[in-house]
């Protein structure tokens, strides 16, 4: 058996577009076919937004029929002949052979007996040779029909228009079809012919929408041969298979098909008009390939040419619609809190999320009404709604809980349908919903409110949090195995990290703002066994089930997308072990690819100086004050922070991450400069392998511990490096350093060989690590010494008033500081500081070092 089968039926006409795009006003042949009358209904009465149809109001729709379904629409432009979109016929780069297709005519409702209609099988399909994709334009076809069809009050031809057919933008015309009422949402039986009126928009218009990105900076280059209908504000539009159906425009009592459904973005989005083939352009085309059928397609001329013309004012500027969603002018006060007050229990709070639908947990009903499934069996009479502003409560229609309510908690969702619509105003308003691919970026600014049952502390209704990036969500909740969803997936859970200790027995919404308008982002519910403590479910992934059964819920697109190099890479990266929230100290493993210390940060002081800074907290950076400020200078130099980098280049497996530092802060010391200052930066740095803060112990040396100085080889080419010391009793350290020693400095000695790894004038850090536990900053290197650090332990106040979120451990460990017993120092010791290691060997069994 051959591979290339020929299949005699099709006989598939591959042909140029002869003068596609010429007006063809003055074409010789136009005489011809004006003898068909079109675009005439019988005188009698989705599409996203629109409404039944009356039957027969648009006789020349017709259904295109694949594999036993619907799945295109087209119109009849002549007995023989239906137009529609190419990529109807097109799947995988190749076109469906004709005679799988046929063609209803005459059809109002799919469903059940197709009165007065009839079908046809189509004996040919005819497309532009240039056509590829529906984005890059030609999306039409041509079927030939296998035998006339068979015209009557429901199955007439429309017109088609001139080349030189001016269809004035502005003009308000009709699109139909049995396609999608929503995104992902099919017609509802009885797939009544759905109509909904469009705006024409002019190309520049058009062109001006398209081109401001979209979610994940998508743009739009409208072609010729493409033009555009609908609503800035969407809401109104074709959908999926309503494609190659009609855009009619009525001139002089008939309809002429302006365009043919082709594409979009999504489906009534905002800013996101549907995008049809011009039909006009199309004339000569047309003309050519139905040439010989008779009666063949009807041109009539145009009788109310526009005004003005060209259609086209030169640099039109679009007015962008704004959401109609999300807005809150005071954060805190919510326009859209529903309290839903069921007799005998505590008000429930919810979100109004349309004009007359509020989305509350499952469970605070189910608990109410063991059979809340049987929505019938509950007294919903009683039930009422108070919307802020309102002073009338509402009255509940319905109650539509989730179908897995209550088997699982993170679809513990219910959508109560107000008796009335409430007209939507400052306030009471909607909030706004996410898609299912909406990604909230890490650092967004959200906020939780209070959601379900919960304790009604208004305090705590104002809680302010922000979002954790998704790797460090997963990597704190444990799906380690998983992948981490990217950009565009939903995530398995929202990280928010707030401040307040006490969450209470309470639910939280979670809100998060993108460019001033507030999504509904994510919930947590009373006592979720199953959700790790300040997790979230995310809704965008019920997305589709509240459009679909509220028909109007404001789901806006993403409105900030540009996450820059930060947001992408940490998704690739395993955890680190042992992470938890509040985690501190963390080390990724070392990879083929190299060691990373998340914590370390560059400093870079004006003037070409580099310290070493160690992260204590998203915000914060510790340094010695000896480093970052010179001494006797009051100026305060411009510094800026980089983490995840080792001296040029980027770690293999990390990513940079920079900030600059708005403040230097040191704590009060009379006297003398305190040795540690504290760094604050301009923004936060989220959790990432390269971005870790790290753990601080007061008052002791964690037990066991083994100790490193960590620093840069050469303060040139900054590479990390790590030397192992032992930190020295105090009272060796004392009598080592008689004289030059301030109170609560460490000493150390060096592991044999590895004094000179890390270079000093950095200020190296001191840092210490148990056996397969977190690292702990001691110390900070004194001015000009190996041996010397100035111990962070005595700042640790300081340290926790003035970041806030600085990692403390509670650990175990004998106090490391105590009182000198005495100040007798062996005779040979004293003012041997200068060969430490000499005088130490010497001591070793008379005074015991610290194990390093
Ligand atoms: N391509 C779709 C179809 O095959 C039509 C999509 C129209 N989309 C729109 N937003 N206007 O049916």
């Amino acid at each position: 058996m051959s591979q290339h089968l020929l299949l005699p039926v099709v006989i598939l006409v591959v042909s140029p577009i002869p003068g596609a795009f010429q007006d063809s006003a003055a074409s010789p042949t136009q005489g011809e076919f004006e003898d068909l009358d079109c675009g005439r209904p019988e005188p009698s009465s989705r599409i996203v937004g629109g409404s039944d149809a009356h039957p027969g109001t648009w006789p020349w729709q017709v259904s295109l029929h694949h594999g036993g379904g619907h799945i295109c629409g087209g119109s009849l432009i002549a007995p023989s002949w239906v137009l529609s979109a190419a990529h109807c016929f097109v799947t995988n780069g190749t076109l469906e052979p004709a005679e799988e297709w046929s063609v209803l005519l005459g059809v109002h409702s799919q469903d059940g007996p197709l009165e007065g209609a009839h079908e046809r099988a189509v004996a040919a399909i005819v497309m532009p040779v240039n056509y590829s994709r529906a984005e890059l334009g030609y999306d039409l076809a041509l079927l030939r029909l296998d035998s006339p069809a068979r015209l009557g009050p429901s199955v007439r031809p429309v017109c088609l228009p001139r080349a030189s057919h001016l269809f004035a933008h502005g003009t308000t015309c009709w699109a139909t079809g049995w396609g999608d009422v929503q995104e992902a949402d099919p017609l509802p039986l009885p797939w009544v012919l759905q109509e909904v009126e469009l705006k024409l928009l002019g190309e520049a218009a058009c062109q001006c929408l398209y081109s401001r990105p979209g979610p994940f900076n998508l743009t739009f280059q409208l072609l010729p041969g493409m033009l555009c209908a609908g609503y800035p504000e969407g809401r109104r539009d074709t959908c999926q298979g309503d494609s190659g159906g009609p855009l009619v425009c009525e001139d002089g009592g008939r309809w002429f098909q302006a365009g043919i459904t082709s594409f979009g973005i999504g489906c009534g989005r905002r800013n996101r008009p549907g995008v049809f083939t011009a039909v006009a352009p199309y004339e000569s085309w047309i003309r050519e390939h139905v040439k010989g059928s008779e009666p063949g397609p009807a041109f009539p001329s145009q009788l109310q040419k526009p005004q003005s013309g060209p259609w086209e004012p030169g640099e039109e500027n679009c007015s962008f619609a704004q959401p109609e969603c999300g807005k809150a002018p005071r954060p805190g006060t919510w326009p859209w809190e529903a309290q839903v007050m069921v007799p005998g229990s505590r008000p429930c709070y919810g979100a109004l999320v349309s004009d007359s639908w509020v989305l509350a947990p499952a469970s605070c009903f189910l608990d109410q009404q063991p059979r809340i499934s049987d929505s019938s069996s509950v007294a919903l009479e009683t039930w009422r709604v108070l919307l802020p502003s309102r002073r009338e409560e509402e009255r509940v229609a319905r109650l539509v809980p989730h179908a897995n309510a209550s088997r699982d908690s993170a679809s513990d969702l219910a959508l109560l349908q107000l008796r009335t619509r409430v007209n939507l105003t400052a306030a009471p308003s909607a909030v706004c919903l996410p898609h299912r691919e909406h990604y909230f970026l890490p650092g967004s600014r959200c906020r939780l409110a209070r959601w379900g049952r919960g304790e009604s502390a208004p305090a705590s209704a104002q809680l302010e949090a922000q979002l954790l990036n998704s790797w460090w969500c997963h990597c704190l909740y444990g799906r380690q195995g998983e992948s981490v969803p990217p950009p565009g997936h939903p995530p398995h859970w929202l990280c928010p990290a707030y401040q307040e200790e006490e969450e209470k027995d309470s639910g939280w919404s979670l809100l998060c703002r993108e460019e001033g308008t507030w999504f509904l982002a994510g919930y947590r519910t009373l006592s979720n066994a199953c959700l790790p403590p300040r997790a979230f479910y995310p809704l965008q992934t019920h997305g589709l089930w509240i459009s679909h059964v509220t028909q109007g819920a404001y789901l806006e697109d993403q409105l900030t997308w540009d996450w820059g190099p930060e947001g992408e890479e940490t998704e690739k990266q395993t955890c680190p072990p042992r992470t938890e929230h509040g985690a501190c100290g963390l080390k990724p493993k070392a990879t083929a690819a190299g060691v990373l210390w998340p914590w370390l940060t560059e400093v870079h002081v004006t003037g070409d100086r580099v310290c070493t800074g160690i992260l204590v907290a998203p915000g914060w950076v510790l340094a010695a004050t000896h480093c970052v400020l010179r001494l006797g200078s009051t100026i305060v130099p411009h510094i800026e922070v980089y983490l995840g980098r080792a001296g040029v280049s980027t770690l293999p497996q990390g990513h940079q991450v920079s900030r600059s530092v708005v403040s230097i802060r040191l704590p009060r010391h009379l006297g003398l400069r305190p040795p540690l200052a504290l760094l604050e930066l301009d923004s936060r740095v989220e959790p990432s392998p390269s971005a870790l803060p790290i753990c601080l112990h007061p008052g002791a040396i964690p037990p066991g511990a083994s100790c490193w100085v960590l620093g840069w080889k050469d303060p040139q080419d900054r590479v990390p490096v790590a030397a192992a010391v032992s930190i020295l009793t105090p009272r060796l350290c004392h009598c080592l350093y008689q004289g030059i020693l301030t109170p609560e400095t460490f000493c150390v000695l060096y592991t044999e060989g590895q004094e000179d790894r890390c270079e000093v004038t950095s200020a190296p850090p001191l840092l210490c690590q148990t056996e397969g536990g977190p690292w702990v900053l001691m110390g900070m290197a004194v001015r000009g010494s190996r041996e010397l650090f100035a111990a962070v332990d005595p700042e640790a106040t300081w340290i926790s008033q003035t970041v806030g979120e600085a990692h403390f451990l509670h650990l175990s460990g004998s106090p490391y500081w105590h009182p000198e017993g005495s100040d007798h120092c062996p005779q040979n010791l004293a003012g041997a500081a200068s060969s430490p290691k000499v005088a130490a060997l010497l001591l070793l069994l008379s005074v015991p070092l610290i194990r390093g």
